[in-house]
């Protein structure tokens, strides 16, 4: 990363106005959806964390939050398989609760998918995702997400809690990181 991240994005694809008017626009509809039901909104550490602050606030209906922190493991064999170890497990009891699972991208799926079927055997209410963004050429595992904020292209994303080697999470907007950074 060079001292100025800014100089590192080729292209921005949705500036702050845009990403807040679309998480507006979710907030809005997820709040008539889950009117009474008290949701559970589960974060997916690390990327969502910008988005789920956001979301909650666009929501004026009660809710609780938690997280679950995810790593995918090394090695071609196992992200194949979609496993991922869990490297912070939920402090509430979702039993017979509403769900929502909230992650910053879906992309090839295997995350989702693993941590949906880890989420069923808690035996929640209902269960939904809610990605911000939604990568689909990338899709290995066929994932349903109720609820998604915007549609990208095969590219380097980051922004808005995303990273690249763990850098670049802070920048406000969502943009393409240039291919010189990381190749
Ligand atoms: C990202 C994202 C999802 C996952 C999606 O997390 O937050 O959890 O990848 O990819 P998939 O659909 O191909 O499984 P990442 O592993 O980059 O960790 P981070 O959230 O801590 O940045």
């Amino acid at each position: 990363m060079s001292s100025d991240m800014h100089k590192d994005v080729g292209k921005i694809l949705f500036t702050e106005r845009k990403i807040r008017r679309r998480i507006q626009e979710m907030g809005t509809q997820m709040a008539a959806d889950y009117k009474g039901k008290n949701p559970m909104m589960v974060a997916v550490l690390k990327g969502s964390f910008v988005f789920m602050a956001d979301l909650v606030r666009a929501m004026d209906i009660p809710c609780e939050i938690e997280f679950l922190g995810v790593s995918s493991y090394e090695g071609k064999a196992t992200t194949n398989t979609g496993a991922v170890r869990l490297t912070k497990d939920l402090n509430t009891d979702i039993a017979d609760r509403h769900v929502i699972v909230v992650e910053d991208i879906l992309d090839s799926g295997l995350t989702l998918q693993y941590l949906m079927g880890y989420l069923k055997n808690r035996q929640p209410a209902s269960m939904e995702i809610c990605t911000l963004l939604d990568k689909p050429e990338r899709r290995k595992a066929e994932v349903y997400a109720k609820y998604k904020g915007f549609t990208v292209p095969d590219a380097f994303v980051v922004g808005y809690g995303l990273d690249y080697d763990e850098g670049y999470r802070n920048l406000p907007y969502i943009g393409v990181l240039k291919p010189e950074i990381y190749e």
